[in-house]
This record gives C-alpha cells, structure tokens and sequence, in this order.
C-alpha cells in the first residue's frame, strides 16, 4: 500500500512519501470534502456524478473547486493507471490548506488536494448470497449530513457501534424516522415497491441513491421517496443499502431478527436481486465489463 502512487498538491508521489503540516485545517478541524467513486476494469463509474457532488459539496462549504472536471479525470486515470489492480476505489478530499489556528476561513489560503486509489473487491460470495446483519441506532450526526465533509466522526462512532455489535452497519433513526446508515443509504421495500427516504439535509444523497430510480425503471420495479417510521422499516418485506464499495446489498438482519416474512424470511428478496442485476448491468454499460448476473 505505502508504495503507491497518491497525488498532493499537483504532485504524483509514493503515498509513504507524501506530507502535510499539522496545520492543515483538515487535521486540525476536518475542514474539507470528499469523493470516493468506484472503478471496474480500471474504468471510473458514474464518474460525473461524483464530480458533481463534488462540486455541492464544495459549494455548501464556501470552498472553490480547485480543478476542471477534466482535470480531476485526468488525475483519477492517471492514479488508476499507476495500480494493477483492475477493480480499485478512488479517493480524493479537498481541505481549506494550511493556516494558523482560528475557526475562521483563513484569507489568501489555498487549499490541499489529495487523492489515492486503492484496490476493491466487489461485494461477492458469502455476502450476497446472506445479505448482511445491521442494528438500529438514533441518528445524533450534525444537520448538515447532505455535505460529504471529512469531519467523520459522527459517522465514525456509529460505526464502531456496529463492529461492537459485531454486524456490518448501523440503520439510524432520526425523531423515529428512518436516516441512513454511517456510510450507505438504506431503503424499504414495502409491497414490491421501494422506498427511500427524501433527499435532504439529513441523509447523504448518494450517487446510488441518485441512480435507484432509474434502476427501478429497468428492473420494472415501483420507487417511490417519502418518510419511513422505524415500525415501518421493521416491518418491511425486505431492506436494501447502497454505496460505492457496497453497491446494492441486501439487509436480512435488523437488531438480531430476520428481515421479511414468511419461509424466506432473512434471505435476500426477489426486489434485492433485480436491483443488484440492475446495477451489474449499469456497470456493464459504463465500463464494459461481463457482468455477473444473479439467477
Ligand atoms: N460513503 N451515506 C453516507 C453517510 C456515506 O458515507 C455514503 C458513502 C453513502 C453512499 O453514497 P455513494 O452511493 O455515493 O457511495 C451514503 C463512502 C463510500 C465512504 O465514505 O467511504
């Protein structure tokens, strides 16, 4: 890992190489935003959707965006190309630089660019064919959720309340109504019909989040957006979660019981393998890869 190639400030260097002060005010406050976008075949996915979440991001916290989307594309294919590995993830976070100590935005600063890539393993084996364990938990993130900002913890501490529960993710609960997890969005499927929360400040609005209502469409499968009550979401027929190193997976156990009913109960549904199908062949499509259908 540490001989990789990572880019700092307009410079590609090996990551055990790569330094910044300790007064950058991503350290010192988490003052900045991030980007992870997945990569098939060495091929980035929904890349200029990621950009332009970027670009919000950016925006929502008064930095500017220090590069052309072309620039940014070069620099993602040119960390991919520098890797073996066909699948990777990429990284890259902007902070508001270096500057003495003071909440306040600093004048004349520019900001630190970082980004690396890292090899991936889609979701495969095992995990698909069980789905994943959760657990509930209440929602106590800043209100802000909607910002990929790099200040994590929030979404750190509910995490480790999942490994500590040893189960994969955490489904929070804001005022009882269903949020997301501490890195993936999560939906119902209620009556053949799938339901995620509505795209506000609460939830991050992921770029598979963004994409479901299409993969909806193509699956033939009905999307809709409203609140969803915790009753509701444990009552769901199945649940599904979605992000860029999970894509679609299925949730089959909430607080130690079984998504569902009946004799499939806690076993991926029908709804959950026509997405995931649906989201193999987007994959296809975006970077011509054989995708690996489910039967
Ligand atoms: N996290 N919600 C939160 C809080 C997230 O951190 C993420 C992704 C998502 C899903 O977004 P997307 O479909 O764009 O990946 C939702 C990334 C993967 C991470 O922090 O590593």
């Amino acid at each position: 890992m540490w001989d990789s190639i990572c880019y700092l400030n307009g410079e590609y260097l090996k990551l055990q190489d790569a330094k910044i002060s300790v007064l950058d005010r991503g350290f010192i406050f988490g003052d900045g935003v991030y980007e992870v976008v997945p990569v098939y075949q060495r091929s980035p996915f929904c890349v200029d959707e990621h950009l332009e979440r970027l670009g919000r991001s950016l925006h929502a916290v008064s930095l500017q965006n220090p590069y052309s989307a072309d620039r940014w594309k070069e620099i993602i294919s040119r960390l991919i190309q520098s890797h073996t590995a066909e699948n990777q993830f990429v990284y890259f976070q902007i902070t508001r630089g270096v500057a003495k100590r003071d909440h306040a935005f600093p004048e004349n600063v520019k900001p630190t660019v970082f980004a690396m890539s890292s090899p991936f393993s889609p979701p495969s084996g095992k995990i698909l064919e069980d789905g994943v364990a959760t657990i509930t938990t209440v929602d106590n993130r800043w209100l802000r959720c909607e910002v990929k900002s790099i200040s994590l913890l929030g979404n750190v501490l509910k995490r480790q309340e999942a490994v500590q529960a040893g189960v994969l993710e955490v489904i929070m609960f804001r005022d009882g109504w269903l949020t997301e997890g501490s890195s993936a969005n999560i939906y119902a499927v209620i009556n053949d019909q799938i339901i995620a929360p509505p795209r506000d400040n609460k939830i991050l609005a992921g770029i598979r989040y963004g994409l479901m209502q299409r993969l909806c469409n193509a699956a033939g499968v009905v999307y809709a957006q409203r609140q969803v009550s915790k009753a509701e979401l444990l009552n769901a027929d199945e649940i599904l979660m979605s992000s860029a190193t999970k894509e679609i997976l299925a949730v089959t156990q909430v607080d130690e019981k079984p998504v569902g009913h009946g004799p499939n109960a806690g076993r991926p549904g029908a709804i959950w393998k026509k997405l995931f199908n649906a989201y193999q062949q987007e994959k296809q499509l975006q970077c011509a890869i054989a995708p690996t259908l489910l039967a």
